[in-house]
Order: structure tokens, then C-alpha cells, then sequence
């Protein structure tokens, strides 16, 4: 049986996988430090909490178990918040990946997939963003993955290390029977946070006492707000059990990177009017000045995971997406 390691397997996209893995006959270890993670959302996983900065940690974990191969979740990742603290950002992303490196150089694993970003990419010169194009991340959270996604070349140049960074643009969505949903708190998230307000004026709210917030009207976009390429939750799983599986059967000792994107962009405003008719709620806002740290646009090229990955989306509806994360919200509400 494969027996794999999920790192930050207790948030969002990480527990989605766990879940996958588990389905599909996978011996999943979990080591979270559920900093933003639940320990319930990886139920049937053997759990460790442990923190990727404490090197004795993560090196005990990995000499307690030979894994096959890791999956390395565990960052943070809101944009805004890495513009007012990069510091954080430098630690936990960077200085955790280091020694998740050296503690897996140490116990001669040598196989992870990345969950690498489209925010490594910055402003975009063309759309849809190939992975050949320029990296020039406008924001802490972009070049925190960014250097990692470097240090994985270096290792592999070095040392034979093999990695597949997955370069996600914006995930949505939640498993489509509701068991697992979008736990951030605090939310930062436009698709959640549209949503809650959807949920609160469902709940007998006014919607005049809104309290979502778009941040710019004003972009050079088409409605003059921000677009982004949305990627089901499920849909990033499954590139990343193909990535797993690539790595796996081939010893080529290569660093390869993939964006996972549908290349299809929808404004801030699409995903309120989504929303709206989806939820059948008023779903007011206000517009508040832009939020450092945000490109205008993202639209990813994912041709080459679909040739090379054989990855083939199933959810690109942002319409399904919407639905999904809608039934995990208001199921118990
Ligand atoms: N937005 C609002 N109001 C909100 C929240 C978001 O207007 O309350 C806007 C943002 O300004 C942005 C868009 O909605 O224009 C999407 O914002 P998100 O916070 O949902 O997503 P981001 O694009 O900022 O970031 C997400 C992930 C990152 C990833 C990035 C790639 O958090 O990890 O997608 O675009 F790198």
C-alpha cells in the first residue's frame, strides 16, 4: 500500500485530498499544525500535530514511518495578510519548506508534489498565463512560494530531488456531498464571503447592513473589478493523485511545474450576480478601495498538465463551484 505523507492536510485543500487518498486506498499521515486547520476534517488519517518550523518535528515524523511520497500543504495563504505581515509569511512558507526539505533529504525521501500559485506570476504581460511566462510576484505570498518553487529546482539540480509544483489559480468549491467545506477563519475569501452574506440575509438579515466588501471598481477589467480563473477544489485533487503517480513510476529526478486554471476569468461581480441568482438573497455590498497586493487579472494556460498530467477538469462551472460551497454553508444553518 502507498504510503504518503499530507502536510497541512487539515485545511481546505488538503483535507479534500486526504479524503481522496483515503478513497482511493492510500495510507494517509497527516502533520498539521492546526495553526488554520481541523483536526476533524481528516478523519481516517492518522494525525501528528506538529509545526514544519520545529525541524525535530518533522524529521521524527518522517524516521517513524517510511512514506512513499509527500504532499506539502501547509502554508499561508491569504494575500492581503502577507502585504501587513511578510514576516509570517517568510517563516511559515519559506523557512517551513526548508526544513521539510532537509528532514526529507535526511531520511532519503526524495518525491513531493508543491502546492505552488498563480500569485508567483504577478502581473501578467499575456493571458492566459503559460508556465514559461515570467515570474514577478507583487505580493509575499507569491514570493514566498515562488523561492520555494526555486529551491525545488536547485534540489533537483543538486541532489536528484523529484517535485511537481502545482501552480493553483483560485480554488473554489467544496466536495460535492458536503462533508467538507471552506473553514477559514477569518475568511478572507471572496466566493465564502459572498456567500456568508447570502447566508445571513437567508437568516432574516437586512440587506442594507451588508458587510461584504469589494475591494475596486476601478481596475482596467471590462466591470472594472478584479478577474480570476476559478478551479474546483476536487478538480486541483485530482492533478495532484496524477502528479503523485507521475512521480512515482518515473526516477527522472526533475523539478516540473504545472498552473491548474480553466482559463476562464470571472469578475467580482460575476460571482455576486452567481451568487445571487443561485442563492436567491439580495446579496448587497460596498465598494471599498482596492486591496494591496491584487493583479488585476489571472487566467492560467493549463494545457500542460492536461498533455503531460493527463489531468482532465470535471467541475468548471463556476456555477458548480458556487453550488458546492453553498451546500456546505448553509447545510446547517
Ligand atoms: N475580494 C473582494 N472582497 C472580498 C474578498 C475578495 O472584493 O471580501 C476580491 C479580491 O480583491 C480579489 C478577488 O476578490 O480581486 C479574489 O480574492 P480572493 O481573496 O478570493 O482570492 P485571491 O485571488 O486574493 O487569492 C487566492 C488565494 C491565493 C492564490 C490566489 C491566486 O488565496 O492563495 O487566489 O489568485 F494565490
Amino acid at each position: 500500500m502507498t504510503n504518503v505523507l499530507v502536510v497541512g492536510g487539515a485545511g481546505y485543500i488538503g483535507s479534500h485530498m486526504v479524503a481522496i487518498l483515503l478513497k482511493q486506498g492510500f495510507r494517509v499521515t497527516v502533520f498539521d499544525n492546526l495553526s488554520r486547520g481541523h483536526k476533524d476534517a481528516c478523519e481516517g488519517a492518522h494525525f501528528i500535530q506538529g509545526n514544519l518550523l520545529d525541524f525535530a518535528a518533522i524529521s521524527g515524523c518522517l524516521s517513524a514511518q517510511s512514506f512513499d511520497i509527500v504532499f506539502h500543504f501547509a502554508a499561508l495563504a491569504y494575500v492581503g495578510e502577507s502585504v501587513k505581515h511578510p514576516e509570517q509569511y517568510y517563516q511559515n512558507n519559506v523557512v517551513g519548506s526548508v526544513n521539510l526539505l532537509a528532514a526529507m533529504r535526511k531520511h532519503k525521501l526524495n518525491r513531493l508534489v508543491f502546492s505552488s500559485t498563480c500569485a508567483t506570476y504577478g502581473e501578467a504581460k499575456h493571458l492566459p498565463i503559460r508556465e514559461t511566462d515570467p515570474q514577478v510576484p507583487v505580493n509575499p505570498y507569491g514570493f514566498s512560494k515562488f523561492v520555494v518553487e526555486h529551491m525545488l529546482s536547485d534540489y533537483a539540480k543538486a541532489y536528484g530531488f523529484q517535485s511537481i509544483s502545482l501552480r493553483y489559480f483560485n480554488s473554489a468549491g467544496c466536495d460535492p456531498l458536503g462533508a467538507l467545506g471552506e473553514r477559514h477563519e477569518p475568511e478572507t475569501h471572496l466566493i465564502p464571503l459572498v456567500l456568508r452574506e447570502a447566508l445571513r440575509t437567508k437568516l432574516g438579515g437586512h440587506s442594507k447592513d451588508t458587510a461584504l466588501q469589494i475591494f475596486g471598481d476601478d481596475y482596467d477589467t471590462p466591470d472594472g473589478s478584479c478577474q480570476r480563473d476559478y478551479v474546483h477544489v476536487n478538480d486541483l485533487c485530482d492533478a495532484h493523485l496524477l502528479a503523485a503517480q507521475q512521480l512515482l513510476t518515473n526516477d527522472d529526478g526533475q523539478a516540473k511545474y504545472y498552473n491548474l486554471a480553466n482559463a476562464v476569468a470571472y469578475s467580482v461581480f460575476d460571482v455576486v450576480s452567481a451568487c445571487r441568482r443561485l442563492t436567491g438573497q439580495p446579496i448587497e455590498y460596498r465598494i471599498e478601495p482596492r486591496r494591496s497586493g491584487d493583479p488585476a487579472v489571472l487566467i492560467g494556460d493549463a494545457q500542460q498538465a492536461i498533455k503531460e498530467l493527463g489531468w482532465k477538469p470535471h467541475r468548471t462551472q463556476l456555477d458548480d463551484m458556487i453550488s458546492s460551497a453553498w451546500n456546505y454553508l448553509s447545510k446547517g444553518a
